[in-house]
């Protein structure tokens, strides 16, 4: 599979999951090309933390359903119907968790690009994280970001110090199909929008877009 096809067929997977693990070679495959990011400063501020203790995956998927019950119930009575059949994470069929933390302090006092951009640094996390995921797809598995999360609960689950942050769950394992229409679009929460709306030449011209 060619980059482009890696980035055309990558989806977020919450119920697709097969429900077998994900081999210990392609498991190390997917991190080293998320090792392979580019970082500010080449501080690889991440670290990967692989949960498949089936006890702790039953209780972060138990905070996360938490989580999401109360954002529903923030949420106007249209757009709660509209979330309601949409599912937010695989965590346990997927059976295999990677947390993917930020250490803001790698790299010392004097970090090469980040001394007027301090988010450059969480940034290059993400590409890491960009990587992983189509490496992923590459490998023929599926990954699914969870954010339905507190911070400090999954912390302390995982052991992080405090220094370090955490910045994503990333559920990873075989998958039966990917869809290739994003789910939050299947389910008429939000579509993608077109890439001419999304280009600007010379400068930035009219209005942001709509919320
Ligand atoms: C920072 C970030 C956080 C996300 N958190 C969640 C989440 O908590 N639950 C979920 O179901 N999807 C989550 N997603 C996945 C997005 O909903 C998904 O990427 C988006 O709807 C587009 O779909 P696609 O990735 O299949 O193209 C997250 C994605 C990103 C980049």
């Amino acid at each position: 599979m060619d980059v482009y096809e890696a980035i055309a067929r990558r989806r977020d997977v919450r119920s697709e999951f097969n429900g077998s693990l994900v081999g210990e070679a392609q498991l190390w495959r997917v991190l080293e090309a998320a090792h392979c990011a580019p970082s500010v400063g080449n501080t690889q501020p991440w670290d990967f933390v692989v949960i498949q203790d089936r006890t702790v995956l039953s209780l972060f998927a138990e905070h996360v359903s938490g989580c999401r019950a109360d954002f529903a119930r923030s949420l106007p009575a249209e757009r709660a119907a509209t979330f309601g059949p949409i599912v937010v994470e695989g965590i346990e069929q997927a059976g295999t968790g990677v947390v993917v933390t930020y250490q803001s302090n790698r790299g010392g006092a004097h970090v090469l690009g980040r001394h007027t951009i301090d988010e450059t640094g969480r940034l290059s996390v993400g590409l890491a994280i960009q990587n992983l995921w189509l490496a992923a797809t590459a490998e023929g598995l599926g990954v699914g970001w969870v954010s339905f999360y507190r911070p400090e609960f999954l912390r302390g689950l995982i052991g992080v110090p405090p220094t370090v942050d955490v910045v994503a769950w990333l559920c990873l394992g075989p998958v039966t199909q990917l869809q290739t229409v994003p789910d939050l679009e299947r389910f008429g929460w939000r579509t993608r929008r077109p890439l001419a709306d999304a280009v600007h030449r010379e400068a930035y011209r009219g209005d942001p877009a709509p919320s």
